[in-house]
């Protein structure tokens, strides 16, 4: 879910509506809005999207304030419809909050509040901490922040949380456990959202609570920001953002994702800028250097992550396991933490994550800790929660990633994965001089390779104009490129809503091939490099069976292209970097397919970009 709240000297609407569009990428299953007009509180709120909230609240929210906060929502507890929608009153409607994150101990709260005389209109457990808020603050006759403190040391849970409180109307409150909070601060003005976005325009000033603190935010006195638990004052550290407007708007792409996809060639350029040092034979990235020792020494590499990024972990798996020797394991974030793993002396974990918010990584991370395992971040947002919880980490430089598909995450992640195995290769001198110093001078071409694979985008149109009414899709990929074919499905999936699976190629034979006939688009990643010999008689078996074969091939390619039905050309490259490549024609059939679907490309329905919970 998005948050964002403001109190200064600005009309606090356009704020928030700006800052709620800005955030849609986190939820989007319903937003509401709340101003204070020196008066009266305001409210709106409606199932769907920041638009639709747009067009209510300009028939219910009359008047302007410079004071308010709105909320977009991915839901968990309750349906998305008006009533579940945030902002919630308390009982006595002086109270309002928005809320990110879940409170596990929600019923026996909520038990006890109605035994204590309280109703809820909603089914979420939002209005369940804003009346124990309230209720607490009224029982021992306590000003707001210590309200919000004292309650939120009974509630088990996560949560990032806005509360404005009628009586007091010259404060905001802000607390943050497990759900990311940041503070901008203007002139005598401040904003409170998920993240920086909805106040870049204003200040480039921010602070970002650290779980179990919470801040109280008074114009003209300044804010003053607490530890939850003890009540110790924190001194804030107030950090310069580096983004810039430009990054997060559409640059006259009709979708971010279109846009995400285009800037690949300069992002991963930026991911190895300053690290790869191709003529010299160096590679430098300051967490490896500073922990070279346990990752030259590890006995067995874990990593964890989930959705794309466990793909890009998959890849590098294959790249580790090749270049270093050391055996790799990929895990779902969600399963490793729930089945008390086995971790020994000399595992490294690595955490990958594109938001560094993601609720069953971050998990993970922290058992990983606890079994006191080493743990490595590959993060693509600075300052996130798990470029903080892991010991040492590598940025991902992809830059603001707004489409929930994600794209130019998964191949930065895996340039950061290729460039990490190469560094430890070197110093366990597990690969040759010339093909370390090969692969070096390789990863150098691939931006430049990247944006020739980019001008498959005619052919990929016309490809997706032919297959877009498919109700199934497979994918089919071996050795680097079988997590590529994973990745293909889940664009597929994700934005399209195809039904679309990715098979190793040769395990479609012992099960997929029962659903291959005439009506079947397969899609074969089939790079001269690599095990082509073998995909070529994949998909010899897919055309005995009538199947339609659409596949990517190294260019100048001529055997695949006999027996496909479509080829998509991308240039040639070393077997372990082939995924940064064929890669871009997947991202693109999807993109094209969803647009002519007429499906909502950069918000798919029912997802959420960070998923900050389990
Ligand atoms: C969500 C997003 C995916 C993403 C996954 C993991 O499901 O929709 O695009 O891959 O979370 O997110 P992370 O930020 O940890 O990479």
């Amino acid at each position: 879910c998005g948050i964002v709240g403001y109190i200064g000297h600005r009309e606090a609407y356009p704020v928030i509506i700006k800052g709620l569009k800005r955030l849609e990428y986190r939820g989007y299953d319903s937003a509401g809005i709340v101003l204070y007009d020196g008066e009266k509180l305001k409210l709106s709120k409606t199932k769907g999207k920041v638009s639709d909230l747009e067009k209510k609240s300009a028939e219910e929210i009359t008047t302007n304030g410079t004071i308010g906060m709105g909320h977009t929502r991915w839901a968990t507890h309750g349906v998305p419809n008006d009533v579940n929608s945030h902002p919630h009153y308390s009982n006595s409607g002086e109270l309002v909050i928005i809320h990110n994150g879940i409170i596990e101990n929600y019923e026996p709260l909520k038990k006890e509040l109605i035994n204590r005389g309280y109703t809820f209109k909603s089914d979420t457990d939002t209005e369940v901490l804003i009346n124990l808020i309230e209720d607490v603050q009224k029982s021992h006759n306590l000003k707001l922040g210590k309200a919000v403190q004292v309650a939120l040391n009974q509630v088990v849970g996560a949560y990032a949380i806005v509360v404005f409180d009628i009586k007091k109307p010259n404060e905001i409150v802000a607390a943050r456990l497990g759900s990311p909070l940041a503070i901008g601060i203007g002139e005598n003005e401040y904003f409170i959202a998920s993240d920086a976005t909805p106040f870049i325009e204003y200040t480039s000033n921010a602070i970002y609570l650290e779980d179990e603190e919470m801040a109280v935010v008074r114009l003209n006195k300044g804010m003053k920001i607490r530890k939850i638990k003890d009540d110790s004052l924190v001194d804030p550290y107030i950090q310069q953002l580096q983004m810039n407007l430009e990054q997060i708007e559409k640059g006259g792409y009709d979708h971010f994702m279109l846009k995400e996809i285009y800037e690949q060639p300069s992002v991963i350029k930026d991911t190895y800028r300053g690290r790869l040092l191709a003529n010299e034979g160096i590679i430098k990235m300051a967490g490896i250097e500073d922990n070279l020792e346990k990752f030259v020494n590890a006995q067995r590499i874990v990593i964890v992550a989930c959705g794309t990024s466990w793909h890009a972990g998959l890849v590098a798996e294959y790249i580790f396991e090749e270049f270093t020797r050391i055996p790799v394991e990929v895990e779902y974030a969600s399963e490793f933490r729930y089945r008390n793993p086995i971790i020994n002396k000399g595992d490294v974990i690595i955490a990958i994550s594109q938001s560094g918010e993601t609720a069953d990584t971050l998990a993970a991370i922290k058992l990983a800790k606890e079994k006191g395992a080493f743990v490595f971040g590959v993060c693509n947002v600075v300052g996130s929660s798990i470029s903080r919880e892991t010991h040492a980490g590598a940025y991902t430089h992809a830059g603001p990633e707004i489409g929930v598909a994600s794209t130019k995450a998964f191949t930065t992640q895996i340039t950061v994965l290729t460039l990490i195995s190469l560094r430890i290769a070197k110093a366990k001198g597990t690969l040759s001089h010339s093909d370390y110093h090969n692969y070096l001078a390789e990863l150098e071409t691939i931006p430049e390779k990247v944006a020739e694979a980019l001008k498959c985008n005619d052919v990929a149109k016309q490809i997706a104009a032919i297959y877009k009414d498919s109700p199934n899709c497979l994918y089919l990929g071996r050795g680097y490129n079988f997590p590529v074919a994973l990745e293909g499905a889940l664009k597929l999936k994700e934005i399209s809503y195809i039904h679309a699976e990715g098979y190793p190629a040769a395990e479609m034979k012992h099960g997929p091939i029962a659903l291959i006939d005439e009506h079947m688009p397969v899609i074969v990643i089939a790079p001269r490099q690599g095990h082509y010999d073998k995909v070529v008689s994949n998909i010899q078996e897919i055309k005995s069976r009538s199947g339609k074969i659409i596949a990517v091939v190294t260019k100048g390619d001529v055997q695949v292209r006999d027996l496909a039905d479509h080829v998509i050309e991308i240039p040639d490259t070393v077997d372990a970097l082939s995924p940064l490549l064929t890669t871009i024609p997947l991202q693109l059939l999807s993109y094209h397919i969803a647009v002519m679907r007429e499906c909502n490309v950069d918000q798919p329905r029912n997802l959420a970009k960070s998923v900050t919970v389990e």
